[in-house]
């Protein structure tokens, strides 16, 4: 008898470029789950809540999401995890056989996850600057904020944006205050500086800021992973500084959403090493 085939996907505009389906796939292959299957679907904002419903009537059992549908999802989850209400995003959604929905954030937890295999330092009373504060930077600083984390500035193009962020982080956060700063092209003074945006990869865009005085040993992490040295790290590496782009982030933000479908474990070493070699890097990331 034919087993039942168990399927997933990615929803996104665009979503041709993203590694999910890849990812995911590999980890199928690697686990010897024969039955199981993750697509991509290119779902334009306006037919979210149509595709939503489809995918609870076809019986696909779980799938992730990306621009720009991360904060439109949170409404129309029958069941929220916890942290989705600190981030006020989703990113992953388990469908139940009765076509309940529980919508997740893995996205804090897979930053987390690579930042704490390259950097083993305690967070606390370490001097952090983060850049943006769009939908990345609220699942980064959720994740910095629950590490302990005391010492963050936000900087972002955009001021209003990163004091709103910063309000709503104190609902959740009271004893870890966060401070909204103004861009400058001279970077403060930080250990770890995390960047959220899409800096010096616009046709718009102006030269990276100075990081002359970020610490001698600072780490420089740019959650972007495409291309794997991104202006930014390419200004940090040539200042000697150490560096990491945003693959490790999203393999483990893809490993926590397989096992909250599966109930397995990502074979993570097999899928980064898969990655790594069909983006054409061996050196960085991850
Ligand atoms: P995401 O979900 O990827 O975070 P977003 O919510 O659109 O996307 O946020 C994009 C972030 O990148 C914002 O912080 C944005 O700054 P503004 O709020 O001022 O728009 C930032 N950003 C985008 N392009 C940038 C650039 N060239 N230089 C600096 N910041 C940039």
């Amino acid at each position: 008898m034919m087993e039942k085939t168990h399927l997933y996907g990615v929803i996104g505009d665009p979503i041709h470029h993203s590694l999910s389906p890849f990812m995911h796939q590999l980890a199928y292959a690697e686990l010897e789950m024969s039955n199981h299957r993750y697509l991509p679907f290119h779902v334009r904002a306006e037919r979210l809540v149509e595709a939503v419903r489809g995918m609870a009537a076809l019986g696909i059992q779980g799938f992730n999401a990306t621009i720009p549908h991360k904060e439109n999802l949170v409404p129309l989850m029958d069941e929220l995890d916890s942290f989705v209400q600190v981030i006020g995003a989703v990113n992953t959604v388990k469908i139940d056989p009765t076509g309940r929905m529980t919508g997740y954030n893995t996205d804090a937890y897979g930053f987390i996850t690579n930042l704490r295999e390259i950097f083993s330092e305690s967070l606390r009373d370490l001097d952090i600057l983060v850049l943006g504060a769009g939908g990345a930077a609220r699942g980064v600083l959720a994740g910095l904020l629950q590490e302990g984390a005391n010492r963050i500035v936000v900087m972002n193009r955009t001021l209003n944006r990163a004091e709103a962020l910063v309000e709503r982080l104190r609902v959740h956060f009271p004893d870890q205050p966060v401070t909204p700063q103004a861009w400058t092209n001279r970077l403060p003074a930080c250990r770890l500086l995390i960047n959220t945006t899409s800096l010096g990869m616009g046709d718009d865009d102006g030269s990276v800021p100075d990081l002359r005085d970020l610490v001698a040993d600072a780490l420089v992490y740019d959650i972007v992973y495409a291309p794997p040295v991104t202006p930014l790290l390419a200004v940090a590496r040539g200042r000697g500084l150490r560096v990491e782009n945003g693959l490790g982030m999203l393999i483990h933000q893809g490993a926590r959403a397989f096992e909250i479908w599966t109930g397995r474990v990502m074979p993570v070493a097999k899928v980064r090493k898969g990655l790594k070699e069909r983006m054409g890097v061996a050196e960085l990331g991850g």
